[in-house]
């Protein structure tokens, strides 16, 4: 019987995890889970309610009266934050800035860190993060680094901001790129590094047709020898 796999997928901001790790999921029937949606919910709600962003003891109380779910949706899943759906919400530019900042709470981390075992132990997954190799899935049996030019995930980010009717400027999407990848890959608890036993994989060029043909052949191999 060809086993479940857990599949790891991290990488700096807006390097097509989400749209590459969405479409593998669904070729081999896994479960998805965004990661940065669960962090992105958890900084709305801080922001919503007045905790200041980086009082871990505060983020760890209001975690503890919070619920975060993931439904199916077209095009993409939904996300609810106490039940209430937040799917655009979480992806405003003002989240986007304070995110890194609240990600770096240790308190924050393990909390969230649990709840995304806790969905890995359902089955087969595809999850995309920062830390999903190094910390969240140390033991996935197939962990990619997914990177592209900061000009290129600039240039995707744009576009992407314009079907949702967001206008930031591209050089200023460039500078909040830089901005949050070092802030992810700066702080003291499970920063963005790419686990020992990862495959880099370069999309600077490569369609998104292309990564996922290209994950789908690492999992199909692994498959094969498991
Ligand atoms: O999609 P985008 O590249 O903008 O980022 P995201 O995946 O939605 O993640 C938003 C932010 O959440 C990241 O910049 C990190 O600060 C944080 N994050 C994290 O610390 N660990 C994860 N496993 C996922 C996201
Ligand atoms: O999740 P992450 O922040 O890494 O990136 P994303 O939100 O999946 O991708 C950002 C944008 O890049 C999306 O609009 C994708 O359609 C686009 N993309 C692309 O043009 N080429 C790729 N190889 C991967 C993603």
């Amino acid at each position: 019987m060809k086993k479940e796999l857990q599949v790891a997928i991290d990488g700096p901001a807006s390097a097509g995890k989400s749209t590459v790790a969405k479409k593998v999921a669904s070729r081999f029937q896994y479960i998805y889970c965004d990661t940065g949606a669960m962090y992105r919910t958890v900084t709305l709600k801080a922001m919503q309610t007045n905790v200041a962003l980086d009082d871990a003891a505060a983020l760890a109380t209001m975690l503890t009266d919070t619920t975060i779910e993931f439904k199916p949706g077209t095009p993409e899943q939904l996300v609810f934050l106490d039940g209430e759906e937040v799917t655009m919400a979480i992806r405003q530019p003002d989240v986007t800035n304070n995110v890194s900042t609240v990600a770096a709470q240790g308190t924050v981390r393990e909390d969230l860190t649990n709840r995304q075992r806790e969905i890995a132990a359902a089955g087969g997954i595809v999850m995309d993060g920062r830390d999903i190799g190094t910390s969240v899935l140390p033991d996935a049996e197939v962990k990619i680094f997914m990177i592209a030019s900061v000009e290129e995930r600039a240039q995707r980010r744009f576009k992407d901001n314009a079907q949702k009717g967001i206008s930031t400027p591209i050089d200023v999407l460039r500078q909040e790129i830089e901005t949050r990848d070092h802030k992810d890959s700066t702080r003291a608890i499970s920063p963005l590094t790419q686990a020992a036993d990862a495959v880099l994989l370069d999309t600077t060029s490569l369609s998104i047709d292309q990564v996922v043909d290209k994950i789908s052949e690492i999992i199909e191999q692994k498959r094969r020898e498991l």
